[in-house]
């Protein structure tokens, strides 16, 4: 099996998305190994795994010298999924904290290559794609991969960053010979979430009873959230199947309306509220969509979940897991442009990191 004993390394794996990757490889029966700085990972997001002594924890900050090499230097793959991101507000207002994952990447890809590594895959993202494609929102379009190339118009320094680790990994397998795939997730939500981003946003300001419910930009923006379990799948598609460095689209061909899907959390949780419309703040392109075409062919891949079914679990996982709006309320406003977590369930000093330190005593 492809996955039996593999031994994998998930940098970010204590994330939003990063933690469910580590379910799913778990589960497939790989030998798993997390590193993270928690800069924005939850600890409790990986802790039951750790617990169980089902995966080997690493706290560590992969630009400090000699962490990544550490860490990689036994695996079979990297799913890189480690960066300094955030949702609009963090992307929008953060130029050089994004750009330090030019660094990060850079670092990370240099000692795959140096230990040997099967291959590597990468988390993309649809910010690569030009942004002067993506301002009518009435325009119906679907982003397909070969729309980025000249004249390259990333989406801020993360999207600069995560179009130059692209094309570093393609061109490490041309020249070099390491297998690489690259996802570009569009707009991830799910179980495990943020507030920092836009659907957990809308959730948070539903929970709080917030009126009136501010909505950033026109409403009219379009997106293709899509569900982090169907990310996952495909990102372990990418994994088996890709090897040349391809970047390949993992999102929902939906089309929603900014507005059309804050109506529906308010109507799934019974709130009533005025609607604010606040077009001063970060908004995003206008109308962001992939085309998962490629990911068809290649991987066999679609997505199973549907926005409606999505949205549905998700509120009902942040109701269930929230008890407290006024908590929610003392720190939702600076987490729609900062990063860090809002709350560590497990007091991270239970596990402090010289360079390299590991909760299995025998990594
Ligand atoms: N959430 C989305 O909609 C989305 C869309 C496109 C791409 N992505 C990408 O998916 C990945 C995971 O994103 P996410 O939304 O789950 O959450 P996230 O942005 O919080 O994940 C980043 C993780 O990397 C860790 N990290 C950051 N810098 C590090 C460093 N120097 N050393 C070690 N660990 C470090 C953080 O603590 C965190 O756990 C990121 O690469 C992100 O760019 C996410």
């Amino acid at each position: 099996m492809f996955w039996d004993e593999r031994p994998v390394l998930v940098t970010g794996g204590a994330s939003f998305i990063g933690s469910h990757l580590v379910d799913a490889l778990v589960a497939k029966g790989a030998r798993v190994r997390v590193v993270d700085n928690l800069s924005s990972g939850r600890f409790e997001n990986v802790s039951g795994h750790i617990r169980a002594d089902q995966i080997e924890f690493v706290r560590a900050d992969l630009t400090d010298p000699g962490v990544a090499d550490e860490v990689i230097r036994d695996r079979s793959i990297v799913f890189h999924l480690a960066a300094d991101h955030g949702g609009r507000g963090y992307v929008d207002l953060h130029q050089a904290a994004c750009g330090s994952n030019l660094a990060l990447d850079g670092m990370v890809f240099l000692a795959a290559k140096r230990a040997g590594v099967d291959k590597v895959v990468f988390a993309s993202s649809g910010c690569v794609y030009p942004n002067h494609l993506q301002q009518d929102p009435r325009e119906i379009l679907y982003l397909r991969e070969e729309l980025v190339g000249p004249p390259y118009d990333a989406d801020n320094m993360y999207g600069w960053a995560k179009l130059m680790g692209e094309m570093t990994l393609r061109a490490y397998a041309r020249d070099w010979g390491l297998k690489s795939a690259s996802c570009r997730y569009f707009t991830v939500y799910g179980e495990r979430g943020k507030e920092d981003h836009a659907v957990i946003a809308m959730i948070a300001r539903a929970f709080i009873r917030q009126d009136p419910f501010e909505v950033w930009g026109t409403g009219e923006q379009i997106r293709n959230w899509t569900y982090v379990g169907d990310i996952v799948s495909g990102t372990i598609l990418a994994a088996e199947r890709i090897d040349d460095g391809t970047a390949v689209n993992l999102g929902t061909m939906e089309r929603t309306r900014v507005i059309d899907a804050v109506r529906e959390v308010l109507l799934y949780t019974g709130r009533h509220a005025e609607i604010r419309l606040r077009p001063d703040m970060p908004t995003g392109p206008l109308n962001r969509v992939a085309d998962n075409s490629l990911a068809r062919r290649l991987l066999g891949w679609e997505p199973t979940v549907d926005l409606i079914s999505g949205l549905h679990r998700t509120i009902d996982w942040y109701f269930g897991t929230k008890s407290d709006p006024d908590d929610v309320r003392s720190y939702l406003t600076q987490a729609l442009t900062e990063r860090k977590p809002a709350r560590q369930a497990v007091p991270i000093e239970l596990h402090p990191a010289p360079a390299v330190a590991s909760t299995r005593s025998d990594a």
